[in-house]
Formats: C-alpha cells, sequence, structure tokens
C-alpha cells in the first residue's frame, strides 16, 4: 500500500447531511484560505459559536484578533444545532444542586441567563436579522421518569433563580399532562447570528481566515497546514473539542450522537415555543431527551424541528438501533404529539457531555498562561459558548469575572466523577478491542455505499466503497490516541469511539481532539 496524499477538501460540513439553517435566504460570506505570515493580539482558532463570540467580545475590548476556521463559518457543530438559547439545563437544577450545592447553582442559572441576555444585546447593537424570538419553554416527564422529578426541578430551579411555574397541562400537547414553564427562553437562526458577529469582527479590524486549518498551535501562536504562522499574545482554541489537547480535557468528556429532523407544520397552528421531555431513563450511559421548537418557513408552512435519540458516538447499534432509524423513532415521537405533515430536512451533530454537565471554559490545564480553551458544550452550548466569549475576554483583560473558578478547565468534581472511572474503562476497551480485532473481510465484499474495517499488510484499514464503486482506504486508527475508529453510515464518516474525533470517508479530520488526517492509502483494488 502507498501513502495517498490526502486530497478530501470538498467536504465543508461535519457529515453528508446539510441542517435546515443553509436556506437561500441567507447571506452565506465566505473568506479567503490564510496565505500570509501575521501577527495579532489573539489567534482564535474554530469559527463556530464559541470562537466567534470570543472574537467579538474581544474585538468589542479593542484587541486585534485573527479568527482561522478550517472549514468554513458554522461548518461545524454550530451549523448543525436547534439553536435554543435555554435556561432550563441539560442536566436538572436539583442535580446540579446536588453537585455543586445552592451558591454556585445560582451563578450557573445567572450565567445562562446573562447569556441570552448578551445574544439579544448584540443582535440589537449590531442590527443582526436572525429571527431572535424570546419563547417559552416547556419541560414534562418522559414516561420513564419519576413523578416527583418535576416537583423536585421546580423547588430547585426557583431556588437557583429561575423564573419558572408549573402548569397543569403542556400547551398544544395537553395529553402530556402537567409541565413547567421556563420563560424568557430565546430562539435564533444560528448561521445568521454567526454571520452577524464576523460583519462586526471586521468593523473592528479582526480577520477573519476559512479553509485554514491549524496544525500547531502553541502559546506563540498557530501555524496553518500551509505552513503560514500568526503569532499571537493570546491564544484561544475554540475547536469544540480541543485540538491542542491529548489528555486533560478528553478524559472528563463524552461524546454524543445527537439527530435532529424538520417538518412542516400548516402555519400559526403551533406557538413559537420549545418542548422538551425529560429524558428515557432506561437508556444506558445517556438519557436521550427530545427537544422541540418551530422556525419560520413558508408562507403556508412553519418547520418544526425535532432533535434527540442521542447515543454514545460509535455505540449507535450496542443499543440495537442504527443512525438511520433514530430518524424514524424521531417521526414517530413527533408524529404521536404534533400536527406534522411532511419531513423536509434531517441531520445528526456531536455533543461533548463533560461529567458534572458544565462546560470547561477559561485557562488550558497544564499549558502556558496564555493559552484558553472553550469544550464541554453539551446540548447548551449556545449558552455556554456565548458565556465563554464573555469569560475568556475578561480573564484576557484582566477583569475579574465571578464565573471563572465555576467554569474552570482545571475542575474535577469528585461527586461527578463516576463517569471519568467509566470513560477510562471504556478507552482501555475500545483499544483492546483493536487489538483483537479479527473479521475477515474481503475488499470485494465491500459493496457500493458500505465501508467495512478491513486488515490490509497487518494494518487495520476503513475501506469505504462509494456511489462510483471506488475504494477509499484509510487507516483505522484514531490520529488522537489511537482507539479504532467505526463507520457512521448516516453522515458517511469515520467516527472514533473514544472521544469523538470525526474523519471523512477520505480520512480529513472534520472533529478534533484529534488535529491530523488519517493516513489515506491509494490502492489498485
Ligand atoms: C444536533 C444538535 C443540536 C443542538 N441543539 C442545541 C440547542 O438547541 N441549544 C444549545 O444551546 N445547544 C445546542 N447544541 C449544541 C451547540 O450547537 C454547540 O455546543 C455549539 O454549536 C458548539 O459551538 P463551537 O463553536 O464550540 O463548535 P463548532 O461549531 O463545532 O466550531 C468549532 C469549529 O472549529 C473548527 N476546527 C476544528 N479544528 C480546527 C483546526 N485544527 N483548525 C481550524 N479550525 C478547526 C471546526 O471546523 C468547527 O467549525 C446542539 C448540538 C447539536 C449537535
Ligand atoms: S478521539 Fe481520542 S482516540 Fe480517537
Amino acid at each position: 500500500m502507498e501513502p495517498n496524499q490526502n486530497t478530501a477538501n470538498d467536504i465543508l460540513t461535519a457529515g453528508k447531511h446539510v441542517s435546515c439553517w443553509y436556506e437561500p435566504s441567507v447571506q452565506f460570506k465566505t473568506y479567503p484560505a490564510l496565505k500570509e505570515n501575521l501577527e495579532t493580539g489573539a489567534v482564535i482558532v474554530g469559527g463556530g459559536l464559541a470562537g466567534l463570540s470570543v472574537a467579538y467580545n474581544l474585538s468589542q475590548a479593542g484587541i486585534k484578533v485573527v479568527l482561522v476556521e478550517d472549514g468554513l463559518i458554522g461548518s461545524g457543530e454550530t451549523g448543525r444545532t436547534t439553536a435554543q438559547l435555554v435556561t432550563a439545563l441539560d442536566e436538572r437544577y436539583f442535580e446540579m444542586e446536588e453537585n455543586f450545592g445552592l451558591e454556585k447553582t445560582k451563578l450557573i442559572a445567572e450565567s445562562h441567563q446573562a447569556a441570552i441576555d448578551f445574544v439579544e444585546r448584540t443582535i440589537k447593537k449590531e442590527n443582526i436579522d436572525c429571527d431572535f424570538d424570546r419563547v417559552n419553554g416547556y419541560l414534562f416527564l418522559h414516561p420513564t421518569d419519576r413523578s416527583e422529578s418535576l416537583k423536585k426541578e421546580l423547588e430547585a430551579a426557583t431556588r437557583a433563580g429561575i423564573s419558572i411555574k408549573e402548569l397543569e397541562e403542556v400547551p398544544c400537547v395537553p395529553a402530556e399532562g402537567n409541565c413547567l414553564c421556563f420563560s424568557n427562553q430565546a430562539q435564533i437562526h444560528p448561521v445568521k447570528y454567526l454571520m452577524g458577529l464576523c460583519k462586526a469582527i471586521e468593523e473592528k479590524g479582526g480577520r477573519i481566515f476559512t479553509e485554514t486549518h491549524a496544525s500547531k498551535i502553541d502559546y506563540t501562536g498557530i501555524v496553518s497546514k500551509d505552513g503560514y504562522i500568526i503569532k499571537a499574545k493570546h491564544v484561544v482554541v475554540a475547536t469544540n473539542a480541543p485540538v491542542n489537547d491529548t489528555y486533560a480535557m478528553m478524559l472528563k468528556q463524552w461524546p454524543f450522537r445527537s439527530y435532529v429532523i424538520g417538518a412542516l407544520v400548516k402555519k400559526d397552528t403551533l406557538p413559537k415555543a420549545f418542548w422538551w421531555d425529560t429524558g428515557d431513563h432506561t437508556i444506558k450511559d445517556c438519557v436521550p431527551y427530545h427537544y422541540v421548537r418551530l422556525h419560520t418557513y413558508s408562507n403556508e408552512y412553519d418547520l418544526l424541528i425535532i432533535g434527540g435519540e442521542d447515543h454514545r458516538v460509535g455505540n449507535t447499534r450496542a443499543e440495537g438501533t442504527t443512525e438511520e432509524d433514530r430518524y424514524s423513532l424521531l417521526e414517530e415521537w413527533t408524529r404521536k404529539r404534533f400536527p406534522v405533515e411532511e419531513v423536509v430536512s434531517r441531520w445528526s451533530g456531536e455533543v461533548l457531555v463533560p461529567m458534572d454537565a458544565l462546560a470547561y471554559i477559561g485557562h488550558n490545564p497544564w499549558d502556558k498562561d496564555n493559552v484558553y480553551i472553550v469544550t464541554g458544550d453539551c446540548g447548551i452550548g449556545m449558552t455556554h459558548c456565548t458565556i465563554a466569549g464573555i469569560l475568556i475576554t475578561d480573564l484576557i483583560t484582566g477583569k475579574e469575572n465571578k464565573w471563572t473558578k465555576l467554569y474552570n478547565p482545571y475542575r474535577f468534581t469528585l461527586k461527578a466523577s463516576g463517569p471519568f472511572f467509566k470513560m477510562l474503562k471504556d478507552d482501555l476497551v475500545s483499544v483492546l478491542k483493536k487489538w483483537f480485532y479479527t473479521d475477515t473481510v474481503e475488499l470485494s465484499d465491500i459493496q457500493n455505499g458500505e465501508a467495512k474495517i478491513v486488515e490490509l499488510e497487518g494494518q487495520k484499514c476503513g475501506a469505504f466503497r462509494d456511489a462510483n464503486g471506488h475504494l477509499h482506504i484509510v487507516s483505522a486508527e484514531c490520529t488522537h490516541l489511537k482507539c479504532m475508529v467505526v463507520w457512521n453510515n448516516d453522515e458517511q464518516s469515520w467516527d472514533c469511539p473514544c472521544h469523538g474525533s470525526r474523519f471523512t470517508y477520505m480520512g480529513k479530520v472534520i472533529n478534533g481532539p484529534a488535529i491530523n488526517d488519517l493516513q489515506a492509502y491509494s490502492v489498485p483494488y
């Protein structure tokens, strides 16, 4: 087998499916790739909500910024979000109070409220047309959850200072019984919001480069894949999973895949609102819940956007349901509750769930003081990324911020350490699986559109045969910590079950923590 020059550059979204946000009405701006050496105040790696929020705040504070993104703006998870900005956290308030105590839980609540207010203020200040709406969110019980959960949540959220009340029935879904109403949540069009932030950053002299992969990152700045250098006083890694971190962070968070469908609903049948259930407690390792919002679609229809059916990355078949089945489950769940017509879009994305359900924002552990990270987004990454914009700017400008300790990436919460040890065990199992993997698949057995792990000259390889019958062969060893990747047939990528790195079928890295591509091979098959 001859190593192949990896030429995969055609996939600029994190998967095969494209979300509903890339509609013709979006004035999507592209930027040039970096073709010169630069020196700046802060270099930001990652053009999703985290990177752009940090870049926006820093440029408002008078710091010169350069942002590099290896795809297009929003082509990571931000282009795949459902963009609900919430104070209703992924983990219940009563669980947060158990882990963090009341005072810190109040701070957590305050930070998410402040993030929503910040987005609203920024939209007004910068005149960003991104379909911002304040909405109510309704949390109702999943059949597998205990009925006292809602009562406990009402009490704990109230203690934390959240605006919440109990309703006797779920608006528009009365059969679900009572629910908790969280007021003053908000929704945006995420790509339009990103475009607005880009414009404001440029107006302050900030520079943005896309299709620019940072191959090397340290406290002096970055080096791009093409060899250009950006020297910076401050370095912010906002790549969702930090690509400058090998061990410290990725053992403290789990990668999950979440699925979304968009279904048409006759205009004005439903109000703009959020609906969530408390999740399926029968599923081991993760409590997948459903999350729903409404988006304006056409003169005749609104689009109901429904997400859920999450599972650990690479582990879907262990639960007996393929990735593709997840969309059918979402549709079935939706049709039982909402008057939807045709399903017009579907996509999936990845979220990182930290062991204590709170993002890691601040100094990169065991690194120089001028290197910062944002990670551990959970399903509440819209507010977490916005909090990162505020907090990292305060850290860089030396302004005191009461959220610093709360989100400190160094933290290790003993009470929530169970997942950490499980993660260690899972990593070990994954490595053993690779060593003892014995399936003997012939390349000729692989049909068009199929992918398999094969052994070639003693090496485990991922082989994908495209629709035209061409084989694409890459090393099956993840470039982060060498776990064996698995095929995600739905988004047509090689996904690493250990910490969530993802690669295109041609081996190009599309999700960290891996920073390097899989070795691709050209073979005469
Ligand atoms: C299906 C789904 C639904 C969700 N729904 C919600 C919701 O309703 N509410 C909510 O609050 N949150 C939600 N989330 C979470 C939220 O969308 C994410 O937390 C958020 O978008 C993450 O933003 P980010 O900037 O951290 O990451 P990303 O948007 O992934 O940005 C990181 C960027 O870094 C780039 N990059 C990576 N490596 C490099 C490199 N070496 N060089 C240059 N660039 C690099 C990537 O290309 C990427 O564009 C959802 C997530 C998913 C997947
Ligand atoms: S993501 Fe860590 S080994 Fe693959």
